[in-house]
């Protein structure tokens, strides 16, 4: 479709003098494949929209297509035949993995959880959110990095090393034992990271009566910035305790990294930061002898606080050092943070000192926010200790599943294997459905469900094409196969080169069209969710796939029925390239898609 886009761009280029030529999608297929809004170039000449439409109608012409003025639009409507030949040929091509010529390098920052403290919902949104972006921006041959900026420096230490001297050192100093003064854990949980977590929230609480704690907390940190043997060996350690703990989870999501620099990289940076912003003259006294940068002349009425009195950083001061850093390290074309709604200002206030400092930042850093998950109960946080833990959300998901299963399908091989991919699918799609900003509350039977907007009725669909090819016989099931096995660094599932069948009569019912008009439709959403850093576009691509296919599957017999081999064999096609297409949307959002379930 890309080849006709290009073909139909040059032709309208032509007669339009050079304008930018914006093509769309037309609501159906009846309309047409392809559509050009005539209201910008119409103006530009003059002319009212329809009028320049029905001249375009009657004077650009592409061989296997038909051109018809709709309204203001000018619309491409592809012969049947050649509709059907150019889609499975798209999806039909063996897609190589590289690099565009004018590719561009985008940093995507995501998931970056806090050391000690345990992966929540919200870093499930962030992770899953960012492995969508790094996945669609490699896909379409750009250069994607992928970083965690993991919490691993700031007062919380302090805090988490006062909390341990207290109450673990002496009797529990390997954090093996569950804690006398805490609640029952329960069995899952019971591990050294779940009990520092424990001894955050237990001095937190206590700290809010009890003011000396602060001071022995900010002591610690301070031990710790100023490189004190005792407080860098507990803080390793508890660093080492987190990362095996993360690693085990983003194995479980599939997601991987190029970088983890934490925040506590950037410590030895900070001093170079501040000599810069000190050299440009933006540094300012401000409230208690802190030094603060004002920014009410970009319209931002809180200052950004880089150093506090007392001359230690903040979190600013290590995402303003790590600016700088990336700049040199990676001279990227866009950085995006894929990080929370609640630090939206955070994040405007950082943007605005590097462009003040450095030109060269403007129009390249990206925060892009999300909202918070709620659970019906309502909203969790951390300190309060009333947490939403991402790997209850993901146990609960396949456990419903594996009801569901049992229910069901009782037979079915691997069923834990099975259940894992459909609980995963149906959160993490559940979470791109939904608007990116606007908080989300899970339900969980809406989440799962097999017949309404959800990953596992997508992974269903894949699932029932591969029973009918399996069906078929021959080496059709090999077709939607992978040739090679996945990891965390595909972003292009590699499937084999296929030939588009010489007769495609088989593929003249209306509902064939729906099919193929929607699964051309997949890379326009893919191109939108790089436009939009949001998976939300693919998500619903995805769906309308699905149910073009079970529109395909009641109205066109593929397998029973008097088919001639050659219809058998175009209806076999759609249901490759349809498996392939779902596989592959599901898999940029970091969703696998079982055979049989
Ligand atoms: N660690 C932070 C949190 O869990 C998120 C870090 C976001 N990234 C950044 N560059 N500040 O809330």
């Amino acid at each position: 479709m890309e080849q006709i886009k290009q073909t139909l761009a040059v032709a309208l280029g032509a007669v339009l003098g050079g304008q930018e030529i914006q093509l769309e999608r037309p609501k159906s297929y009846e309309m047409g494949d392809l559509a050009f809004p005539c209201f910008r170039a119409a103006k530009s000449m003059g002319l009212n929209a329809a009028q320049l439409a029905d001249h375009l109608a009657h004077n650009v012409s592409i061989a296997g297509a038909e051109l018809v003025a709709t309204g203001p639009y000018l619309n491409l409507r592809l012969d049947s035949e050649n509709r059907a030949r150019t889609v499975l040929g798209d999806f039909f091509a063996r897609r190589e993995d590289m690099l565009k010529p004018d590719a561009e390098t985008i940093l995507v920052e995501y998931s970056s959880p806090n050391i000690a403290k345990l992966f929540t919902i919200g870093h499930l949104r962030s992770t899953m959110i960012g492995h969508a972006l790094v996945q669609v921006n490699r896909y379409l041959g750009h250069r994607a990095l992928r970083l965690n900026h993991l919490g691993d420096w700031g007062t919380q230490f302090g805090t988490l090393l006062a909390a341990y001297k207290r109450w673990a050192e002496a009797d529990n100093p390997k954090l093996e034992m569950d804690f006398p003064w805490a609640d029952a854990v329960p069995e899952k949980r019971r591990s050294p990271l779940y009990r520092l977590f424990q001894l955050y929230v237990r001095f937190h609480k206590e700290e809010q009566e009890n003011e000396s704690m602060r001071g022995e907390a900010r002591e610690w940190f301070r031990r710790l910035e100023t490189g004190d043997a005792e407080a860098r060996r507990l803080w390793e350690w508890f660093r080492e305790i987190s990362l095996s703990e993360f690693q085990r989870v983003y194995d479980r999501l599939g997601v991987a990294f190029d970088a983890m620099d934490g925040e506590s990289f950037y410590s030895d940076k900070l001093a170079l930061t501040v000599d810069a912003l000190q050299g440009s003259g933006l540094l300012e006294d401000g409230e208690g002898g802190s030094r603060i940068i004002r920014l009410e002349d970009v319209g931002i009425h809180t200052p950004c606080i880089v150093l506090k009195g007392d001359g230690s950083s903040i979190y600013a001061t290590r995402d303003l050092a790590a600016g700088l850093y990336r700049k040199s390290r990676y001279a990227f074309d866009k950085c995006i943070y894929v990080v929370g709604s609640d630090q939206v200002l955070h994040f405007q206030q950082v943007f605005a000192v590097l462009d003040k400092l450095d030109t060269w930042f403007k129009g390249r850093m990206v925060h892009t926010p999300f909202g918070m998950v709620k659970l019906p109960e309502g909203k969790m946080s951390t300190r309060a200790g009333n947490v939403i833990f991402l790997e209850d959300v993901l146990d609960e998901a396949v456990s419903r599943v594996l009801d569901i299963i049992e229910d069901k399908n009782p037979g079915l091989p691997d069923k834990h294997h099975v259940a894992e991919m459909l609980g995963m699918g149906a959160v993490v799609f559940f979470d791109a459905m939904n608007d990116r900003v606007k908080p989300i509350t899970f339900t969980w039977d809406r989440i799962i469900a097999l017949d309404g907007d959800t990953g596992p009725y997508v992974q269903y669909a894949h699932a029932r094409i591969c029973s009918v090819l399996r069906k078929a016989g021959g080496d059709w099931i090999d077709l939607v196969r992978p040739t090679c096995s996945l990891g965390p660094d595909t972003a292009i599932i590699p499937f084999c080169e296929v030939e588009v069948p010489p007769a495609l009569g088989g593929l003249s019912d209306k509902s064939a069209h729906s099919l193929l008009y929607e699964l051309a439709g997949l890379h326009d959403a893919i191109c939108s969710v790089r436009r939009e850093n949001m998976a939300t576009a693919l998500a619903r691509q995805l769906v309308s796939i699905s149910k073009a296919f079970s529109g395909f599957y009641t109205n066109c017999p593929i397998l029973t029925g008097d088919n001639t081999e050659a219809d058998r064999r175009a209806r076999l096609s759609l249901c490759v390239a349809t498996a392939r297409a779902l596989r592959q949307g599901l898999w940029l959002m970091g969703i696998n898609a079982p055979e049989e379930m």
